[in-house]
């Protein structure tokens, strides 16, 4: 799976963004470990902090249908400006692997970074033993 084509699917799965409060539409394709892909968007509520991240939303939907690591997450965003995932979400994801982070603007790639460069020095299992 290329990473023009994550940057794709992210883009339709921002279609379905639930994000009346902020109107700021997320969307993300995960590329899990068995080489499916998983879309997620933002889903905001009433409550604010009920909301959930698109990132989140696509991790949650590959670990329950029983994938074990992630490979790849491309990450687009309403604005038109390359978005970062926020820090919650870096260290859900870093639980299931040091995935490539595909960030873009517009459709076009931006770059390609590791989680563990944008969460160095992570909280882990390793911390629990
Ligand atoms: N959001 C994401 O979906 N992913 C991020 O990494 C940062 C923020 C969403 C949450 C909220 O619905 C909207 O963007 C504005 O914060």
């Amino acid at each position: 799976m290329e990473n023009k084509e994550l940057i794709k699917l992210a883009e339709k799965a921002m279609k379905n963004s639930y994000s009346p409060y902020s109107n700021f539409k997320v969307g993300v394709a995960l590329l899990a470990g068995s080489g499916k892909v998983y879309l997620g968007a933002n889903i905001e509520n009433a409550s604010y902090g009920a909301s959930i991240c698109a990132e989140r939303v696509a991790a949650v939907k590959a670990i329950s249908e029983g994938e074990k690591v992630f490979k790849a997450i491309a990450i687009t965003c309403s604005k038109g400006t390359a978005c970062y995932p926020c820090g919650i979400c870096r260290q859900f994801l870093s639980e299931f692997g040091d995935l490539d982070i595909i960030v873009s603007e517009d459709g076009e790639l931006v770059e390609v970074e590791k989680l563990s460069n944008l969460l160095p020095k992570n909280f882990s299992a390793k911390d629990l033993e």
